[in-house]
């Protein structure tokens, strides 16, 4: 079993750890919570148990799909052995029904089931604010060539008739979520980080209350409860 060796990085909301093997990093879930690009911060109790739990049932439902992840196994309640990657700096996020920024940038209504869903892109850069980004300067700023991109974007649409199917299951609308890809060390796409409410919206069909970290962003209370309630759900549901 691969041992912790040093922290190759901290994020706002897990940790990377390398090991003795070069192709193996452990991937620790903390419980602390930003939003707003790091303006806000606290702590969500049990978050890094929940997400882990959350993040691998869904990622074992997509490799059972056929979409290849970083996924190697649970160590424990916070830790995950990934495959490391060569992250691509680009944050795929899908939105089936409108909410968050797209509403703020272009004053649509909340609620707004799309026509269809849409991909938007952007960077992966805590310091920038992770700005939006178009095709043509992801490629010709060489954040992604277009083949990364394209064969990203099609499973990024994939992942999502997946999970709204699966969501749907649970009596949960999948509102929109981001995703991020990496390279293995053979040059595969897999799909990394991870799939948790932290970076999903979630709301409940019947009632269109909100399940994820929006209740934490706007101090909409019973956040832990509510992180709970997921992990349950979706544990038993997806039976992995
Ligand atoms: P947005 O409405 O703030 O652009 O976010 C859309 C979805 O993607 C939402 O579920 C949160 C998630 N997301 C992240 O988790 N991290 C990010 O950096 C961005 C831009 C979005």
């Amino acid at each position: 079993m691969p041992t912790k060796t040093a922290v190759l990085s901290e994020g706002k909301s897990k940790i990377l750890h390398t090991t003795d093997d070069p192709n193996l990093l452990i991937q620790e879930f903390k419980d602390d919570a930003t939003a707003f690009n790091g303006v806000k911060k606290g702590t969500i109790v049990g978050k890094g148990v929940f997400n882990q739990s959350i993040s691998t049932s869904i990622f074992r439902l997509l490799e059972q799909a056929g979409i290849k992840t970083h996924l190697v196994e649970v160590l424990n309640d916070r830790e995950q052995l990934v495959k490391r990657v060569d992250i691509v700096m680009v944050e795929f996020v899908v939105r089936n029904i409108a909410a968050g920024s797209l509403c703020r940038r272009y004053a649509t209504e909340e609620g707004l089931k799309l026509e269809r869903p849409m991909i938007e892109y952007f960077v992966k850069s805590d310091e920038l604010g992770d700005p939006l980004i178009g095709r043509e300067a992801i490629a010709i700023l060489g954040l992604a060539d277009y083949e990364i991109l394209d064969l990203a974007s099609e499973l990024t649409m994939k992942v999502n008739e997946i999970m709204v199917a699966f969501w749907k299951t649970l009596g949960i609308d999948l509102v929109d979520f981001k995703l991020e890809f990496g390279r293995d060390n053979e040059g595969n796409l897999l799909l990394a980080d991870e799939i948790t409410p932290d970076g999903c919206r979630l709301w409940d069909t019947k009632t269109g209350e909100k399940l994820d970290k929006d209740r934490f962003r706007f101090d909409m209370g019973g956040v832990e409860e509510s992180y709970a309630r997921l992990q349950s759900l979706v544990t038993e549901a997806a039976g992995v």
